[in-house]
């Protein structure tokens, strides 16, 4: 049958504009995706502390350089945080041991943090393999839309709060419906995860603070005003991604009481903006045993330098929520960076640490966050440990390294199945020896 050419024309047309307006969003014009035209950069040294002495040791690295470094990321990025909140109360709210058709335990409960105000609960929704009998290692990490998009399963409750994507994705003016589940469960393959072992822990990242620039207000960052030293934390003192990345920490100070979790082998694990929190988490909360980041680019795992895709003025200028004050200093103006992000990796060292990349994904600038890793790989050595271990990056679809990982795989800025089985070797590689 021979289709009437004008229907053709129309929508071909329509199929080549979605094409080009999803390239565009996923690639903004007037940013560099030239290897040849990255500027000439040095980068701070890993392993020389502030008064310019050079770190050989282990201890130094544990008693000197490593809060340097944590320091400096304080004060200039991502700002200071909190310290655990004094009155807290954990409800396991329901257990079904035969969610997924009898393939997994789920579990949701409520972090209750009562001295922050009324109703301020992280709702915490688990998935454990069906025949956990005593604590199983896990992922944590957050979900962007809620906890019910992770999965279709009915039982998981549908979240309140205000969602990022006002009329897409199953919500209506910010808010969910129940149209919405499920809609994210590419990025979540929990039979594989809970089928190799793990636990899933997952929270909506919104249950902390809302992602926009007056998200604060009805967020933590509206109620607490002492960092964990007691000092006067103002609002831009700190950020969203320190907020989200404290959050993190309070949900794995539940885990240390869930006898279902080995909350000695918790990997914080998160995409894109979230991956930028896990990488901070994890740098911030010496607990947690892996952090992985998955596509985070600019302000995650790429070095800021290279101005390579999204840059440091782009980033705070969309997103001014997401970083402290400080940080816009640095618009235009990376050169005066006192670290860049493989510092922020380092501070894993010695945990292990994976960083994941994907060809499409050029405003993350893929390089970029191979380079992170492999600059990162010195604070390794000082423990006698390869950290990347090799040179250049990989071939695609190829994981590689050993106290640090890395993979570029093919496709676009996501969360794949191939994403995943390469974090769960990881993690058996680290946590099942
Ligand atoms: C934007 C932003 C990125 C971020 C991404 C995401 O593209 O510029 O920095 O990583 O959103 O979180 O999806």
């Amino acid at each position: 049958m021979q289709y009437p050419i004008p229907l053709i024309g129309c929508a071909g047309l329509y199929i080549l504009s979605f094409v080009i307006l999803n390239s565009l969003r996923a690639q903004p014009a007037g940013f560099n995706y030239e290897e040849a035209k990255v500027p000439d950069y040095e980068l701070p040294s890993v392993l020389k502390l502030n008064n310019g002495t050079q770190v050989t040791t282990s201890s130094q690295w544990i008693e000197v350089r490593r809060s340097e470094i944590l320091h400096t990321f304080e004060r200039e990025m991502y700002g200071r945080r909190p310290g655990k909140p004094k009155s807290v109360l954990h409800v396991v709210e329901s257990i079904d041991k035969s969610a997924l058709g009898g393939k997994a335990i789920r579990k949701e409960v409520t972090i209750r943090l009562k001295d922050i105000g009324p109703g301020f609960d992280l709702n915490v929704l688990i998935y454990l393999p069906p025949d956990a009998s005593g604590e199983v290692p896990a992922f944590l990490g957050y979900n962007f839309n809620g906890n019910h998009t992770i999965q279709s399963d009915p039982g998981i409750t549908l979240s309140k709060a205000w969602m990022r994507r006002g009329n897409e994705g199953g919500n209506v003016d910010h808010r969910a419906t129940e149209a919405a589940r499920g809609q994210s469960s590419s990025r979540w393959p929990i039979e594989t995860i809970v089928g190799r072992g793990y636990g899933l822990v997952t929270l909506y990242y919104g249950d902390v603070e809302s992602d926009h620039a007056e998200g604060w207000k009805d967020g933590i960052r509206a109620h607490i005003d002492r960092d964990q030293e007691g000092v006067v934390l103002d609002l831009e003192d700190w950020s969203a991604i320190s907020a989200w990345a404290w959050g993190l920490s309070r949900v794995l100070d539940y885990l240390e009481k869930d006898d279902h979790v080995d909350a000695f082998k918790v990997s914080v694990m998160g995409h894109s903006r979230l991956g930028k929190t896990s990488l901070w988490a994890g740098a911030a909360d010496q607990r947690f045993a892996i952090a992985i980041s998955n596509n985070s680019g600019c302000g995650g795992a790429a070095l800021s330098r290279r101005a390579f895709g999204e840059t440091v003025a782009r980033i705070n200028d969309r997103f001014p929520h997401w970083f402290c004050r400080n940080f816009m200093k640095y618009d235009e103006n990376e050169a005066e960076l006192p670290m860049d992000q493989h510092m922020l990796i380092a501070l894993m060292a010695p945990r292990p640490v994976y960083v994941a990349s994907a060809e499409e994904d050029l405003w993350a600038d893929p390089n970029g966050e191979f380079l992170s890793a492999k600059h990162a790989s010195a604070a390794y050595g000082l423990f006698g440990m390869p950290g990347i271990a090799v040179e250049k990056q990989p071939s695609l679809n190829e994981s590689v390294g050993d106290t640090i990982g890395y993979h570029i795989r093919t496709g676009k800025h996501d969360v794949t199945d191939y994403d995943w089985n390469q974090y769960i070797d990881f993690a058996d590689r680290h946590l099942k020896q």
